[in-house]
């Protein structure tokens, strides 16, 4: 199939789209707006509006499970089941409750491994700041495997399963590490892709794996969704018609439908009247396939 423009799925005023995920499943999309706390579930064949959960607080990802979903959230990961109450998996180690309100750093960009082990890191609440870290929760314990973070981000594992992927976006570098599916474990990691020598803008925020083992980035405040080969080679660029796409996502029945979350929260009136699509969940067609999304085995 032909890779096609990029155009809009669902239209939305969105602060910051984030982790879209898809159900093959349910032939489902689900995403969140980190910032106004909503988790999203749409269903493409279907058309209409998707449907929204309203949550008290900031959502950083959603991860499919068994039961509905599990979202990482400003204080704590916890499970959605598609009825009934929540159920609360862990607490946010970075994030004190003070009174009603809580403070620190909340959960970020998260994904499931094969193994069903969700991984979810934090973000540094002045996004300037190496104080955050990277998690993973796996039989109902959350350890911290990453320490020294600004911002945890592109979280992605190879179809081998032998790589984790991740980003702290305030590196501008994508690093990856050996990784051991069975046990769980990380080696040591190495610069991937340097966007600094690439000559490319923005800082690398959510990604993606296709079948051929490519990762694709969404360039917050670069405009653009690129392509990197398993070598960490530049091999396509689609420009976005905003300046902050923030994760992609493969789905639609063939798995070749790329999703893409964007955000406003860095545009100023001028910006939102120059870029009317910001805000919105884009979509593309690609000439490769992606990859069934594992779900989390809590
Ligand atoms: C964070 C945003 C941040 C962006 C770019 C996202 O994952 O949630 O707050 O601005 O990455 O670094
Ligand atoms: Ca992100």
């Amino acid at each position: 199939m032909q890779e096609s423009g990029i155009e809009v799925a669902v239209a939305l005023d969105m602060s910051l789209g984030e982790s879209p995920v898809w159900s093959v499943e349910r032939q489902t999309l689900y995403w969140t707006d980190i910032n106004n706390g909503h988790v999203y579930a749409w269903r493409p064949q279907q058309g209409g509006a998707p449907t929204r959960i309203e949550l008290d607080e900031k959502v950083g990802c959603v991860a499919l499970d068994e039961a509905g979903l599990v979202v990482a959230t400003a204080s704590g990961i916890l499970r959605l089941p598609a009825s009934g109450e929540p159920e609360w998996l862990a607490a946010n180690p970075e994030w004190k409750k003070e009174r009603q309100a809580g403070q620190g750093n909340r959960f970020n960009d998260g994904r499931c491994d094969a193994a069903g082990r969700l991984w979810a890191g934090t973000i540094d609440a002045d996004e300037s700041n190496p104080s955050a870290a990277l998690y993973c929760l796996d039989r109902g314990e959350l350890t911290r495997r990453l320490t020294g973070i600004g911002i945890s981000n592109g979280l992605a594992f190879s179809p081998d399963r032998r790589w984790l992927y991740h980003t702290d976006s305030l590196t501008r570098c994508i690093l990856r590490y050996p990784f051991d599916v069975d046990s769980g474990t990380l080696g040591e990691g190495e610069t991937w892709v340097d966007l600094e020598t690439l000559g490319l803008p923005g800082v690398p925020d959510g990604a993606a794996v296709d079948s051929e083992g490519c990762y694709w980035s969404a360039l917050y405040d670069g405009g653009r969704v690129v392509r990197f080969s398993p070598e960490g080679e530049l091999v396509a660029e689609h420009p976005v018609p905003c300046p902050h796409p923030t994760m992609v996502a493969f789905g639609g029945a063939d798995l070749r439908t790329l999703y893409i979350t964007t955000a406003t929260q860095h545009l100023d009136a001028g910006g939102k009247a120059r870029w009317p699509l910001a805000g919105s969940l884009l979509q593309m067609k690609t000439g490769v396939t992606g990859l069934a999304e594992p779900g989390f085995r809590g």
